[in-house]
């Protein structure tokens, strides 16, 4: 029998990330090949014409999972009734500026689309924040959003993930799906830490360390971790745009991987809300390794913590318990 649609809002569907990713989801790319999906897409007024040339290619391309689109500027519309939310809408970093200098622009608008969610989004709503500052967009989302466990919402640091993965096999020249459990720790800024320490790689004679592999931690503590946290800039300098097609595809990862489950002995990072585990500061959403099972994520607990892993946990933490003191500054 046809399973039911699911319904999926993408916030800010009409900009480029948003473009990216409605294809994907239409093409069962983040539930499913056999997971109906009815798209609702929300932006802002001056972007409706846009959102409207969006729906119609949406209509052109004739995807057989798609069962509806609901197109609109109007917040209650577009949340009304969604099982799955991905939060794109807001303002993008351009070249020269920090993630937080886009802090006071899109932490308003998930404090009142926090609201909305809240009233009108079907019980149990997953939601994945991607709009930057993520993590703290997603505290400020929970925060105004009292009634959604904290368990339902994310943010996105599958983007560093998958860029970790992608530095290590082009380092080791393996192919990308032989890499696991990286681990992306903290915030999705350049203070995040890529932790490589428990990472292996697939290769004939058994899974190998990738530290035994690369067989080079000047490398590994340095240049790579560098590449990785200031790799979002470096699309920005290149593209004179922000990623998009690699963020919409992270984001289809995150969100296949909560709902279908993670491979067995396979983690991935997302930013969830702090427990206290690794002494991580209760109270943030903050980038931990997960594993997925029956549409719930669970910290993977036990990894052993290094000095110089530990300064870069703090550190990170530090950047967003700062980040939440400004959020909260810019709302007042
Ligand atoms: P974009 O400017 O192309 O698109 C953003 C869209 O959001 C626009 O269409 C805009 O009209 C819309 N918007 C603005 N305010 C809105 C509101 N209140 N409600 C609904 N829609 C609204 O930007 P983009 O390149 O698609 O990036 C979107 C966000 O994602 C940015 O904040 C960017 O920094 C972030 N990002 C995050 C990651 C990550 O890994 N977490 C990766 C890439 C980009
Ligand atoms: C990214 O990591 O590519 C995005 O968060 C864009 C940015 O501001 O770096």
């Amino acid at each position: 029998m046809a399973k039911e649609p699911v319904r999926v809002l993408v916030t800010g569907a009409a900009g480029q990330i948003g473009y990216a990713l409605v294809p994907m989801i239409a093409r069962g790319v983040m539930l499913g090949a056999d997971q109906p999906v009815i798209l609702h897409m929300l932006d802002i007024p001056p972007a409706a014409e846009a959102l409207n040339g969006v729906k119609m290619e949406l209509v052109d391309a004739a995807f057989p999972l798609l069962k509806g689109v609901v197109a609109t500027t109007d917040v209650v519309e577009a949340c009304t009734g969604v099982n799955i939310a991905v939060m794109v809408g807001g303002f993008p970093r351009k070249e020269g500026m920090e993630r937080k200098d886009v802090m006071s622009k899109n932490v308003s608008i998930y404090k009142s689309q926090a609201s909305a969610l809240e009233q009108h989004a079907a019980p149990n709503c997953k939601v994945l924040v991607v709009a930057n500052p993520a993590n703290t967009n997603a505290l400020i989302l929970k925060e105004f959003a009292p009634s959604i466990p904290a368990n339902n919402i994310t943010c996105l640091t599958r983007l560093d993930h998958n860029r970790a993965l992608g530095q290590i096999s082009e380092r080791l020249n393996v192919q990308v799906c032989d890499v696991k459990n990286v681990i992306i720790w903290g915030n999705h800024s350049s203070t995040q830490y890529p932790d490589v320490n428990h990472a292996t790689v697939k290769t004939p004679s058994g899974e190998k360390p990738v530290r035994e592999l690369v067989k080079d931690d000047a490398w590994l503590n340095g240049e790579f971790i560098t590449t990785v946290q200031q790799r979002g800039a470096a699309i920005i300098k290149a593209r004179k745009l922000s990623s998009a097609l690699s963020a919409a595809s992270a984001a289809c990862d995150h969100i296949r991987d909560w709902v279908l489950g993670t491979p067995e002995g396979t983690w991935v990072s997302m930013g969830v809300y702090s427990d206290g585990s690794y002494n991580v500061p209760a109270g943030l959403i903050y980038s931990f390794p997960v594993t997925c099972k029956n549409g719930e994520w669970k910290i993977v607990q036990g990894l052993s913590i290094d000095e110089f892993s530990r300064k870069k946990l703090d550190l990170t933490g530090e950047e967003l318990s700062e980040e939440k003191a400004l959020a909260y500054s810019c709302l007042t």
